[in-house]
């Protein structure tokens, strides 16, 4: 169920990696995969991809889902920007997920924050037209920054942010809801 890409930068072939055609949805740094394994119970007519560059969380996201019969999950060992730069083929998925990305609080550390102009081009050439990306994270001066790189970007329409049920929040979600944390959504969906 883990695929870890070798140092060949080439397209995945989606189909084979999950042995059929559904829709594909990602889960970009998927963490220990609450939302992922719930959302994948859910939705068993999606083909769910969840990527984290930690492989230990990904041996327990792999033990769940197999647990669960979740036959239609595939997990990636992988960095973001490389999956998108390289193994996401163009206009082959229907959904992003984003929550809950590590949020570099200090101003020398902001450049390694994940959603910058670039990533934006990369998620827009993964994406099918109409696909949408849906970002979550309780640091409001990140939800600031994401906010201004994504709805300056004409290439993208914001659109009703999406909530997931209460099985499918995040284990970060949780974490931090417990904790009286608010959390800030943005979804926005490429243009035709
Ligand atoms: C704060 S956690 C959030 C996990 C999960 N999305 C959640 O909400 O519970 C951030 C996750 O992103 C992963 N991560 C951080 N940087 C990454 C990168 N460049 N590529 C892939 N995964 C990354 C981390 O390993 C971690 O699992």
């Amino acid at each position: 169920m883990i695929f870890t890409p070798d140092n060949l930068p080439s397209p995945l072939s989606l189909e084979s990696l999950f042995g059929r055609h559904a829709p594909v949805e990602v889960d970009l740094g998927c963490g220990k995969g609450r939302f992922l394994l719930a959302h994948a119970a859910a939705h068993p007519d999606i083909n769910l991809l969840g990527s984290d560059i930690q492989v230990g969380r990904l041996q327990k996201v792999r033990t769940r889902a197999e647990r669960a019969g979740l036959t239609h999950i595939r997990l990636l060992h992988t960095d973001t920007n490389y999956a998108l730069e390289y193994l996401l083929p163009r206009n082959s998925v229907r959904a992003f997920y984003l929550f809950f990305p590590d949020p570099w609080p200090k101003r020398k550390h902001h450049r390694r924050r994940i959603v910058q102009p670039e990533f934006l081009t990369l998620i827009h050439r993964a994406l099918q037209p109409g696909g949408a990306i849906h970002i979550a994270t309780d640091h409001e001066s990140y939800f600031t920054h994401i906010h201004s790189v994504v709805h300056d970007d004409p290439r993208f329409t914001r659109v009703d942010p999406f909530e997931p049920p209460a099985e499918e929040k995040t284990d970060f979600e949780v974490l931090f809801t417990a904790k009286g944390f608010r959390v800030y959504r943005y979804s926005c969906a490429k243009k035709d």
